[in-house]
């Protein structure tokens, strides 16, 4: 497949001196840069939705560590540890649910445990693997999904997977291109996903970069688009998917998986490796990220609604393994995922 031709945005860029990072809150109708020489700017940035999307904001706190590393001095990796613990805790600290940002920082300070004096060109050479590998991941992820949809299918996406979200291609949006390049995809509906709106104002500009068609739904109008036959595949990233096949995943894709299920529509979630925690043994132990309920009482900074009414912002939901009809890893294929099927697929993996 010609990946450049349908996978030309980057959000995430280490330059050397910084990480530039695409910032996602005033997409599509403004293009501008946070440049983060620090590691409490990628935190925040990282809270603030700057930066966002599970394996994106395990690779900018990859980065945000290396920024750490040049303000501390250590002779060797465990006293780098120790002298790096604050700007771990504060990355880790950003948001909860994601497991990837977890990931990462585990990967790096694992690194440095056998670190000599080489401590910060190894710890930038983890970041860079990190990012390296989350590209061949949704790439190989691309291939394995698209097998799975029949020719000619119509998909829905929720929320935004793809080159936004991680290092270039995406997971969800990395089997549409992927399905859309093998004449699979015929047809692709995306969720505007309130309330941060990541598919209206995201994935639909992301899609259009590539030249990929796609035709922006109201959330509340998936069930109705299900019925009409239109869609065969809803097709989602995920957050944190469990030892028993639980996926956390944007707010609202719980509540897809119910509608697909009831008009026979298939379910695909699609994560790389890092984004499983096979020490969570299922989706109610994920802690649920609250956000701040203006998110949900104005917009663009301007309320819409009464003074003295009160929001409920949860951000993500947990979508139960009973639903979902295949997850998608880089390691291949789970269908029907349940405790003992992801024991098998990850007996022998280091997750
Ligand atoms: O709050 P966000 O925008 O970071 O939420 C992102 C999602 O829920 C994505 O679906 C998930 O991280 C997978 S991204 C490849």
């Amino acid at each position: 497949m010609d990946y450049e031709r349908y996978d030309r945005v980057r959000a995430v860029t280490w330059n050397d001196e910084a990480l530039d990072l695409l910032d996602q809150r005033v997409l599509p109708m403004q293009q501008a840069r946070v440049i983060c020489h620090d590691v409490g700017r990628v935190a925040q940035a990282i809270f603030d939705l700057v930066v966002r999307g599970a394996p994106a904001i395990g690779i900018a706190a990859a980065w945000g560590l290396v920024l750490a590393s040049r303000q501390i001095q250590a002779k060797n990796g465990p006293e780098a540890r120790v002298a790096l613990a604050d700007a771990t805790n504060t990355l880790n600290a950003a948001r909860p649910t994601a497991v990837n940002l977890a990931w990462a920082l585990r990967r790096m300070n694992a690194v440095l445990a056998n670190a000599g004096d080489d401590w910060r060109v190894m710890l930038a050479n983890e970041a860079a693997a990190i990012e390296q590998e989350d590209l061949a991941a949704n790439r190989h992820m691309g291939r394995l999904g698209a097998a799975l949809i029949e020719p000619g299918s119509g998909v829905l996406t929720h929320c935004n997977t793809g080159s936004l979200a991680t290092s270039g291609f995406g997971t969800a949006l990395g089997v549409i291109r992927a399905g859309v390049a093998e004449g699979r995809v015929a047809r692709v509906f995306a969720g505007e996903t309130r309330p941060w709106l990541q598919g209206a104002r995201l994935t639909v500009w992301e899609l259009l970069q590539d030249g990929i068609p796609a035709t922006l739904i109201a959330d509340a109008a998936a069930a109705h688009l299900m019925s009409t036959g239109q869609v065969q595949w809803v097709i989602v990233g995920a957050d944190r998917i469990t030892a028993n096949g639980d996926v956390a995943n944007k707010i609202g894709t719980y509540a897809l998986a119910i509608a697909a299920r009831y008009h026979g529509v298939k379910f695909m979630v699609v994560a790389p490796s890092s984004t499983v925690d096979m020490h969570t043994a299922t989706g109610a132990e994920i802690e649920i990220e609250q956000r701040n309920e203006a998110e949900l009482l104005g917009y663009g900074g301007q309320r819409t609604v009464a003074e003295g009414v009160r929001a409920w912002n949860p951000v993500f939901d947990v979508t139960p393994a009973a639903l979902i009809d295949a997850i998608v890893t880089e390691r291949g294929v789970v269908l029907q995922p349940n405790a003992q099927r992801m024991a098998d697929a990850w007996s022998g993996a280091d997750a």
